[in-house]
């Protein structure tokens, strides 16, 4: 079993257009989850470290796309698969999560 550092989820939830709530899904999730896929596959030391899932909603939804980071529950907002690779660099590799890409206040 690997000793998971970091378990990531990506909401993946999406909702018709015009929904109240709106979603993740209409705000490029799709390319987040998959930008972190294919990072992950391609690092030797992430692939033992950090565990990726796709979610259902995680709740705050005008902010999607939303991603969780676990243990440490920090909460990033509006990606796009641009900034996966920061995030990777600074968050995983560095420990530092990437402060302009935050969700403060869920
Ligand atoms: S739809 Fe993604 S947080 Fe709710």
């Amino acid at each position: 079993m690997p000793a998971w550092k970091h378990h990531v989820f990506v909401c993946t939830n999406t909702r018709p257009p015009g929904h109240p709530k709106g979603s993740c899904g209409e705000r490029g999730c799709a390319q987040v989850a998959a930008a972190f896929s294919a990072a992950l596959d391609v690092d030797d030391e992430l692939m033992e470290t950090v565990k990726l899932q796709t979610s259902n909603c995680l709740g705050p939804c005008r902010a999607g796309p939303t991603v969780v980071v676990y243990p440490e529950g920090v909460w990033y907002r509006g990606l796009t698969a641009a900034d996966v690779p920061e995030i990777i660099r600074e968050h995983f590799h560095n420990g530092r999560p990437v402060k302009r890409l935050l969700l403060e206040d869920v």
